[in-house]
């Protein structure tokens, strides 16, 4: 019973937030709404990333050195942009293949000074994995697409050898993951976390 009212609290102070939020978008004249498939018109939904990841991603992102270099992939309207530039990596950038999704995100970018690219391309034929040793997944495709990726990014270290990292929020291909040789790197939630953990706010880690 009590843990059913506090996950009720919870999820009103969390929607009370989301709200704020918007409103604080508005003011500084970004768009970072979502928006569903009927207005993607693709069959895919734009999500951003849960505030609870968020939280996670922050203890994750006090590693990152100047050298490193992270990509959105499936980068939406950009808000994980804004996120990812408030720690020292040395590019951040996005790719997204909706067309008015990314012409947002890069309207986002440049209203808030953001020095990001966004790619506007499918990532099945992306070309430049090579510039980046930190991938951002929230969870944008389903097991085939990921494949493709997880193919690309594998060919990339092959070309260019370097450690990467892959970050990935409700991951639901874990175990394509670990089939293409990705290591799980022990990732400590804390307590409040491992509780009231609703699935789509698991964030994993995995290193190659
Ligand atoms: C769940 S949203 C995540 C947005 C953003 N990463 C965030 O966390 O705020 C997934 C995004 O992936 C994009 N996407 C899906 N398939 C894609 C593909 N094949 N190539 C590029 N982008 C894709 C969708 O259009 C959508 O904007």
């Amino acid at each position: 019973m009590i843990a059913f009212i506090v996950r009720g609290m919870n999820a009103v102070c969390e929607k009370i937030a989301y709200h704020l939020l918007i409103l604080s978008d508005r003011i500084r004249g970004v768009d970072f709404h979502e928006m569903d498939e009927s207005g993607t018109g693709d069959g895919y939904r734009y999500e951003c990333t849960h505030p609870r990841i968020l939280k996670q991603l922050d203890r994750i992102c006090h590693d990152v050195m100047p050298s490193d270099a992270v990509l959105d992939v499936g980068c939406g309207k950009g808000r994980m942009l804004a996120f990812f530039s408030r720690y020292p990596f040395r590019v951040v950038d996005g790719i997204e293949y909706n067309e008015r999704l990314a012409e947002i995100g890069a309207r986002n970018a440049n209203r808030l000074q953001l020095e990001s690219k966004i790619f506007c391309a499918d990532v099945r034929e992306f070309c430049f994995w090579d510039r980046y040793n930190y991938f951002y997944f929230y969870n944008p495709f389903p097991k085939r697409v990921m494949e493709i990726c997880l193919q690309s990014i594998l060919e990339s270290v092959k070309r260019h050898p370097r450690k990467v990292t892959i970050l990935y929020a409700n991951p639901t291909c874990h175990e394509t993951l670990l089939e293409y040789g990705f290591k799980e790197e022990f990732f400590q939630q804390t307590a409040i976390e491992q509780i009231w953990q609703p699935y789509l706010s698991v964030l994993k880690k995995y290193t190659r």
